[in-house]
């Protein structure tokens, strides 16, 4: 694969930090251009050019790839090497940049600038990131209202998300494919990316599907971590938080997701024990086990089997049901699930002071994809009326690598060194 003189000049004036070449070749060239050897675009460029010149060492020279001095403004010559690589990815994002393509080293421009500790860098990646999957979500609300009618597009939606709008525009007229944003038809959200390695199956398939339960962790059928033991410290803190101060009489809890049973025991070791505790759970195999443990036997546990999208709108419908703790963890379900649960659910049976929690592992195998997605969801609970408190959490993921811990599972769903713990609880 070759590219044009132009695109190549682009790559080296992204490279350059050269903003005045870099605005009069964006006039007519694409700046998500990828070099045919690194597939590195004009983004991961600009941030990889302190590789090996960190911004501390870099000169105020400035060339146009040819040796020769370019004829930037006077202001713009001046300007910290940073402060213009800064106003390069802006450029960049401005004009239609995609904010997540990788390279062959499997690298987002923001992962390069977090590998080198570029900071402010790495914050202009993460909030065009922020933009990007907040407008996907937008639009993906949008084309689910569009399709209202239309069941199997529903049913379409559901499972697959943001992916439909592509789908969309690809099966368009062709003056509908002119006309749809580049962005809209050729990028794929972090989030699909996380789900395509993470989730291979759909929720219905997960819940067919023969699971192998051990004493430190269930896998489904092609292996993927359902639940994992070394989640017992976040789910052990995660419940201290959410009954912070503890209702004298005895929580009211919702637990969506019993898997393992560890949150599930540690919400019934908590003193005061809970005076009510229901626990939603889908898989039959799940069940199961959760019929034989000594939390089944409690007169003040309720376990109801089946999908909580099937079960929570009888809940909401018999009206006085409300709750104390409500905590989220499921499978093979992607976030628009998360984000319908707290949407319609959490705001119709928190108590006015409970608290919400959920487990917090969009895009936890990269470190962008989880800091993009932290403030995408901060972003929408505000919206649905919950403010959220973030508890950073330490994981040792080292240890984890070097005790074994991911033998035998596909793959890794985590590979960060904090958890943000999520505590959300009504505004004001
Ligand atoms: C990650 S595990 C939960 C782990 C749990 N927090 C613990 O501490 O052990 C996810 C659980 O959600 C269940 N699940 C998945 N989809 C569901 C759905 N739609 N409704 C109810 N339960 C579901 C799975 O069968 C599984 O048991």
């Amino acid at each position: 694969m070759s590219i044009s003189t132009e695109a190549q000049s682009l790559l080296l004036a992204a490279t350059d930090h050269n903003l005045l070449l870099l605005r009069s070749l964006l006039k007519s060239q694409t700046p998500n251009v990828q070099d045919p050897t690194t597939l590195r675009t004009p983004l991961h460029l600009a941030i990889a050019s302190f590789e090996t010149n960190p911004p501390s060492q870099t000169q105020e020279t400035h060339t146009n790839g040819n040796g020769t001095s370019t004829s930037e403004t006077k202001d713009e010559l001046s300007l910290p090497p940073l402060t213009k690589a800064t106003k390069t990815l802006e450029l960049l994002l401005q004009n239609g940049a995609i904010w997540n393509s990788l390279d062959v080293n499997n690298e987002t421009p923001g992962c390069i600038a977090y590998r080198l500790g570029l900071k402010e860098l790495y914050e202009v990646m993460v909030d065009a990131g922020v933009r990007a999957e907040l407008l996907f979500g937008r639009l993906d609300g949008y084309m689910a209202l569009d399709d209202e009618d239309d069941e199997d597009d529903d049913e379409e939606i559901d499972e697959d998300g943001v992916i439909d709008i592509s789908t969309e525009n690809n099966e368009g007229t062709e003056e509908e494919q002119e006309e749809a944003p580049e962005l809209v038809s050729t990028e794929q959200t972090a989030l699909e990316k996380a789900e395509e390695e993470a989730i291979p199956v759909t929720s219905d398939v997960y819940l067919s599907s023969t699971l192998s339960i051990d004493d430190d962790k269930i896998l489904d059928e092609d292996k993927n971590g359902v639940m994992m033991s070394w989640e017992s410290h976040i789910m052990s803190l995660t419940v201290q938080h959410l009954l912070t101060p503890p209702t004298p009489t005895g929580p009211k809890i919702l637990n969506i997701g019993y898997g393992m049973g560890i949150i599930d025991s540690y919400f019934q070791s908590s003193t005061p024990p809970p005076s009510s505790h229901h626990i939603i759970e889908a898989h039959p195999q799940i069940l199961q086990k959760l019929s034989t443990s000594p939390i089944s036997k409690n007169p003040n546990v309720t376990i109801h089997s089946g999908k909580w999208q099937e079960i929570l709108p009888k809940l909401v419908n018999e009206g006085d049901v409300t709750f104390d703790a409500i905590y989220f963890d499921t499978f093979a379900e992607d976030y628009s699930q998360l984000k319908l649960f707290f949407t319609e659910y959490v705001i119709a049976l928190l108590n006015p002071e409970g608290k919400f929690g959920f487990f917090n592992g969009l895009g936890a195998d990269r470190q962008i994809a989880y800091d993009v997605y932290k403030k995408v969801v901060d972003i929408d609970l505000l919206e649905a009326g919950l403010e959220t408190e973030w508890v950073e959490v330490e994981v040792d993921s080292k240890k984890m690598e070097g005790d074994g811990e991911w033998k035998g599972v596909r793959r890794k769903y985590w590979d960060l060194e904090k958890y943000w713990l999520p505590v959300s609880r009504f505004i004001g």
